[in-house]
């Protein structure tokens, strides 16, 4: 299954949602929110930590990742490379947001996992850290036979994309919350932080619908395929 537009202009529109995500989170963290910190006696700021690392860190870089085989006018063994190393860096940095988290609650008194969507974000964390590890060794090192790559490769590219939009579903929730915990304090329902944080979840959703449409579209490749994973592409699908 592919879809049969020209995937490079698309992910030009990508990065560009990708760099106002990322200046929205700071903008709202830094500006509205008091800042980022790991250690403080401000426990808000330690939250802070959480959007900030799971918007730039977990859902822009794990989108780039995905888009890198259509984005990159570079040779396959290295696109290869800098998908799994972004993913890597990716998956990192969720981790850290996800500890920031934990720690903000703990510090605070404030029970864990108690929401849907701190469960979601489990489960989505876990599904990442399982794709990452076997399609490491699979994929890149030992490497599985060609047979066995081809016969799982569609598996890598389905689940790839569930775990993806299933994140991207998760920080839209994530946003929803935290704007309803202050929203329930003094926050005014229609003013500028209101906005900023819906139009930062629209940016988000926007960002990881491209990825999508780009991971989905036909390779624009004009060489042969060099491996036995469909020409390493998501219109493998
Ligand atoms: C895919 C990205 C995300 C994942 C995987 C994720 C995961 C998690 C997890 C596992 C927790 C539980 C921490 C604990 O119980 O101590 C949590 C808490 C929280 N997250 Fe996220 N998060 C993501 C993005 C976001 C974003 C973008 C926001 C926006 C502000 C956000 C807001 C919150 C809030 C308010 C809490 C505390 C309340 C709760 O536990 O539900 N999250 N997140």
């Amino acid at each position: 299954m592919a879809v049969g537009i020209n995937a490079m202009p698309v992910t030009f529109v990508a990065h560009a949602l990708a760099i106002i995500a990322a200046i929205m989170v700071l903008v709202w963290t830094i500006s509205f929110r008091g800042g980022l910190a790991w250690e403080a006696t401000n426990k808000n700021l330690i939250f802070n930590l959480h959007p900030v690392l799971m918007l730039i860190g977990f859902i822009i870089l794990g989108g780039e990742a995905i888009i890198s085989y259509k984005s990159l006018p570079l040779e396959k063994p290295v696109k290869k490379v800098i998908h799994l190393v972004l993913h890597a860096i990716a998956l990192a940095l969720g981790i850290w947001g996800i500890c920031a988290a934990f720690k903000n609650h703990n510090e605070s008194g404030i029970a864990n996992l108690y929401s849907l969507h701190s469960w979601i974000g489990i489960g989505v964390i876990s599904l990442y850290g399982f794709q990452w590890l076997y399609s490491f060794g699979l994929f890149f090192y030992p490497g599985g036979s060609a047979n066995l790559r081809s016969s799982v490769f569609p598996w890598h590219a389905i689940l790839g994309l569930f775990v993806y939009i299933l994140a991207v579903g998760n920080a839209a929730l994530g946003f929803l919350e935290k704007l309803t915990f202050l929203e329930s304090g003094k926050l005014d329902k229609y003013g500028t932080e209101a906005f900023l944080v819906n139009f930062m979840a629209i940016v988000t959703i926007l960002f990881g619908a491209l990825v999508v449409l780009t991971a989905s579209a036909k390779s624009t490749s004009s060489s042969p395929p060099v491996d036995d994973e469909s020409n390493y592409s998501y219109s493998a699908i």
